[in-house]
């Protein structure tokens, strides 16, 4: 596996690649690399010919107050992991490589960046947008794979590389769960036993909600939010938001239907912050 510091060598590297016909696929992630991430290497490696995975910690997407500094990196681990999954290429650029001095451009999704995480979280989808339209930009993936649980990030993803004419292929990879149910995030492990215990109640409210719904259509969204809501507050968790959302334009269902998606984000303790989100009418 070539580990690239640079923005140059990646580029023509990924252009080599296609000049001599392979098909490129890129997964971008801030590393700290978990079964999850390995599960979007595997997808890409199983489509393309070539897989580049990013590891870069990307400043603009975390507010003022929230956990860049502290945001676990281990970067070789990270490494070692990639290799495992047999990538061809790491990309893991300085800061400066990707903002120099003086960088000004940002990219806005507007409309899909508002609501859910958004609300809390002004300036991150704004980030995910600029780095990932640079990392498009500078690996020329004819694949990019992105997890489902990050669930407004795709759909916003889907958007943009729609809206800038992006030749690349869109994959939403299934969320990596582990046994218990807990979706796999690098911020569980700021998790401690208890909050590890109140955590569950994600999983558990898209249980339920599914439970409820049992693939009928006329179920009130209301009645899934209530019942979320419930599961969450028993459990000693915070609930952040519980929607049900159109699964491509993020667009609140009043009803479930088959595009619904039950959304949520729930903070465990003072800091900690998770998100999940199923369809509600069928596994995902
Ligand atoms: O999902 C992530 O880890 C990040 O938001 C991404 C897509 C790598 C952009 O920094």
């Amino acid at each position: 596996m070539k580990i690239v510091h640079s923005v140059r060598e990646i580029n023509s590297l990924s252009k080599k690649w296609k000049k001599k016909g392979y098909k490129v696929s890129l997964v971008p992630t801030m590393g700290c690399l978990h079964e999850g991430h390995l599960s979007l290497m595997r997808k890409a490696k199983s489509v393309t010919d070539k897989t580049i995975v990013s590891l870069f910690v990307n400043s603009k997407q975390f507010g003022p107050n929230e956990d860049l500094d502290s945001y676990p990196r281990q970067f070789q681990a990270d490494c070692s992991l990639a290799e495992g999954e047999g990538v061809d290429a790491l990309f893991c650029p300085e800061p400066e490589e990707i903002y120099p001095e003086n960088f000004q451009t940002s990219i806005n999704v507007t409309l899909l960046s508002q609501g859910m995480c958004g609300k809390d979280r002004p300036v991150h989808f704004g980030g995910v947008a600029t780095v990932v339209t640079k990392l498009f930009n500078i690996t020329i993936p004819d694949v990019a794979v992105f997890g489902k649980k990050d669930f407004q990030q795709l759909v916003l993803v889907r958007q943009l590389t729609k809206d800038l004419n992006y030749n690349i292929e869109i994959i939403g990879a299934p969320i990596f769960r582990e046994k218990d149910g807990l979706a796999m995030s690098s911020r569980n492990r700021y998790l401690d036993d208890a909050g590890r215990r109140t955590a569950l109640c994600l999983s558990q409210a898209i249980h339920a909600a599914k439970e409820l719904v049992k693939g009928r259509q006329d179920v009130a969204a209301n009645t899934v939010i209530e019942k979320t809501k419930e599961i969450v507050d028993n459990a000693g968790g915070k609930l952040d938001y519980a929607v049900v959302v159109n699964e491509f334009n993020l667009i609140p269902d009043k009803f479930v239907n088959k595009h619904s998606v039950l959304a949520l984000a729930v903070k465990i303790g003072d800091s900690i912050r998770l998100i999940d989100n199923s369809k509600l009418m069928m596994a995902s």
